[in-house]
């Protein structure tokens, strides 16, 4: 038999000839859709299961296409099986071989049933594992950055607006804004999971099925706890792919973000953290370099998993009900959206996890600047000056110490006084940054009392 015959063998009855060879290869999903393969045997087993308890099928024929199905699954887990472009995609491809083991009783299995919603299962019981995946990669991500922070709680960073020094803040406290990203996308997680959570079975190619089949039954055993209450957007829903689609985009903007800070801070010109060798690479002609490539590959890699989300929504918005083959182009964007946020994300917790914070240079660059400014407003402005003319002084003690080349840490009492008459002694320590930093102790500030307790609440929220 030819290979194209093979292919025609499924649903050939009404052609008179196969798939010409470019339809063939332009139509076959099983390059991609085979790793959908043990999802399909699940769903398949459930559906048999179902169709012996409604009297459907007989116990022996149930028993001969279950031991069938693990039969291939084994094959396929050990490599032996022969995926076949003529075949289609992963659901013919496993039937086919299904039949050739156990004979024309293999051709029950799809009794009731048609892919369009087969393939609807398999995305749903598919999705749910890869979703629970991702979010245990995001809580070992956010437990390393409760670690890191926790053993540098005392380190002081300058902190910046539109990337100019602004305020300094602890270490700590700017890693752990990203747990807090990190924790938002967790909760988007378990809440698309209750969407992911109904089952499609049972929808037939659009209409239902002729069969009194138990839906319930399949939905118990598959470990779902809904079911879809239309056949018709059983099979054309594709809202969850969507969800989590924007969900992997969500946190490789969170990832970019956090790459771009890394590969800022692993300059010279920063020097604040140090990447385990394991974790960068050289360049070919410079001996000195050694570049942040996997901050940089996530950052790029983001776009990629954003147009894997817009390609998605724009496949879909055009479709009429109900399934249209369109709907097989949901599957290549979202394995590759996975394939690349999974990676990411394991990167991140080992780069966290093995970076060297440069405390020295970071000590020496925060004593360097101006960063104490508004703290010293702040004193003016408390001792009964408006804060507009104390910002004004101010900022002319900065532009004298810019003019005589000094950091604030160095200058004296006396020359503060020319400026105002308000300041005292008591004003030198506030222009250290251990004090700038300690003032901010309300809630959500950057004090080491107010990110202890941040501490303290991200520790529980992980335990939860
Ligand atoms: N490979 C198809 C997909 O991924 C399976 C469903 C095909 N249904 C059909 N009527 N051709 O969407």
């Amino acid at each position: 038999m030819s290979d194209s015959t093979q292919g025609q063998a499924m649903w050939g009855g009404r052609f008179t000839k196969g798939p010409d060879e470019l339809v063939q290869a332009f139509n076959a999903s099983v390059r991609f859709d085979q790793r959908l393969a043990m999802h399909d045997i699940a769903g398949s087993i459930a559906h048999v299961h179902m169709l012996f308890a409604q009297g459907i099928l007989q116990k022996e024929e149930v028993q001969a296409i279950e031991d069938g199905l693990n039969k291939v699954r084994q094959e396929i887990e050990e490599g032996i099986f022969v995926w076949q472009e003529s075949l289609e995609d992963v659901h013919m491809n496993i039937e086919h071989r299904l039949t050739e083991l156990i004979g024309a009783v293999g051709g029950k299995l799809h009794t009731g049933r048609s892919r369009n919603d087969q393939v609807a299962l398999d995305m749903h019981l598919y999705v749910r594992d890869e979703l629970h995946d991702v979010e245990h990669l995001v809580t070992q991500l956010m437990q390393v950055i409760i670690t890191v922070s926790q053993d540098n709680i005392d380190v002081i960073i300058p902190g910046y607006t539109h990337l100019q020094r602004a305020q300094p803040v602890l270490l700590s406290h700017h890693l752990l804004a990203y747990f807090w990203m990190l924790e938002r996308d967790q909760k988007r997680i378990r809440d698309a999971l209750k969407r992911v959570d109904r089952m499609p079975l049972g929808a037939g190619a659009l209409a239902g099925t002729t069969f009194a089949i138990d839906r319930e039954l399949v939905m118990r055993e598959l470990s779902f706890t809904a079911l879809y209450e239309n056949s018709m957007d059983a099979v054309s829903d594709r809202d969850y792919l969507v969800e989590t689609l924007a969900i992997l985009s969500m946190i490789m903007m969170h990832l970019s973000r956090l790459s771009e800070e890394f590969i800022l801070w692993t300059t010279t010109e920063f020097g604040f953290i140090e990447l385990d060798d394991a974790f960068t690479t050289g360049s070919s002609i410079m001996p000195q370099k050694k570049n942040p490539d996997m901050a940089e590959l996530i950052r790029g890699k983001t776009g990629r998993v954003y147009g894997h989300l817009m390609g998605l929504l724009t496949t879909v918005k055009g479709l009429p009900l109900a399934y249209n083959k369109d709907l097989q182009e949901d599957k290549e964007g979202l394995f590759d959206a996975l394939d690349t946020v999974k990676p990411a994300l394991m990167l991140y917790k080992a780069m966290i996890e093995t970076m060297t914070i440069r405390r020295d240079v970071i000590q020496e660059q925060v004593r360097a600047d101006f960063s104490a400014a508004t703290d010293l407003a702040d004193y003016l402005a408390i001792k009964g000056m408006p804060f507009r003319q104390a910002h004004e002084i101010v900022g002319r003690i900065v532009r004298h110490c810019i003019d005589q080349n000094i950091p604030f840490t160095e200058v004296s009492i006396e020359t503060l006084q020319q400026y105002s008459p308000l300041f005292e002694k008591d004003v030198l320590p506030r222009l250290l940054p251990e004090s700038v930093v300690a003032m901010r102790s309300c809630r959500g500030g950057t004090a080491p009392s107010a990110v202890i307790q941040q501490l303290g609440l991200a520790k529980a929220l992980l335990q939860e």
